[in-house]
């Protein structure tokens, strides 16, 4: 097992893993354990996690850096979440869910790791839990929504700290179907960019997430 340019990250050859911080032996969605000495490892799979698939395609190295606290929107069931919370385990990671259905596997996994809180919220009203949040060093969303910038950018504008980051991953088709996938990132961009926030890098999720890109944001530096 490999360490990568990202702390907390492995590889082996092609595969990455994290580390597991949630009880022994514990698999999350069926994924494959491996223990090298005292170290059990989960496998990452990028066809099942958009983080890993953007790891894969080349995320900044500095990505998990100094992240002390993370806002993450559209937790779902806790698959990627649980690898975020082996990445950076001291850090806080709020997680936003708005599906009953989805919080209640999100709750259970939220109870075998102490640095996971799960929220029971809609996205689109982050007063509600801003003062359980407080400004974040990492905002990272994925809820498939048609309006998913202004879902972003309204996040950062309410809980992302002057010095962090963040990662919006943009399903294209999720805003339209009509128009050219082009176009709709281009005007995610500039949305997000009439926010006051800067788009630094975009990457294509294929072949791993068809009809994903992965835009790395920062707030833009004040005037
Ligand atoms: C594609 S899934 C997320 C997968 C998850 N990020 C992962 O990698 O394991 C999108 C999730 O966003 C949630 N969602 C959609 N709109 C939302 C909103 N407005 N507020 C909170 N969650 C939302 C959905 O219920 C769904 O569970």
């Amino acid at each position: 097992m490999e360490a990568t340019a990202w702390a907390g990250v492995y590889r082996d050859g092609r595969d990455l893993y994290t580390v597991n911080r949630g009880p022994p032996g514990d698999r999350v969605y069926g994924e494959r354990l491996r223990r090298d000495g005292a170290t059990e490892y989960r496998m990452w799979d990028p066809f099942r996690s958009k983080l890993a698939a953007v790891l894969t395609r080349g995320a900044p190295n500095d990505l998990f850096a100094g992240v002390g606290s993370v806002l993450y929107l559209g937790g779902a069931h806790g698959t990627t979440v649980s690898h975020l919370s082996d990445v950076v385990p001291e850090a806080d990671l709020f997680v936003v869910e708005k599906s009953p259905t989805a919080f209640a596997p999100l709750l259970a996994l939220a109870r075998r790791r102490a640095n996971i809180f799960p929220i029971l919220a809609d996205a689109q009203l982050p007063e509600r839990y801003r003062a359980d949040t407080g400004l974040v060093d990492l905002l990272y969303q994925d809820v498939a929504q048609r309006n998913q910038a202004a879902i972003f950018a309204e996040n950062a504008r309410v809980a992302l700290g002057p010095g962090g980051r963040g990662l919006f991953m943009l399903k294209i088709r999720s805003v339209t179907q009509s128009r050219p996938a082009g176009a709709i990132v281009r005007e995610a961009r500039d949305e997000i960019e009439s926010a006051g926030l800067r788009v630094t890098s975009e990457i294509p999720l294929a072949p791993f997430a068809r009809d994903h890109v992965a835009l790395f944001v920062r707030p833009a530096p004040r005037r």
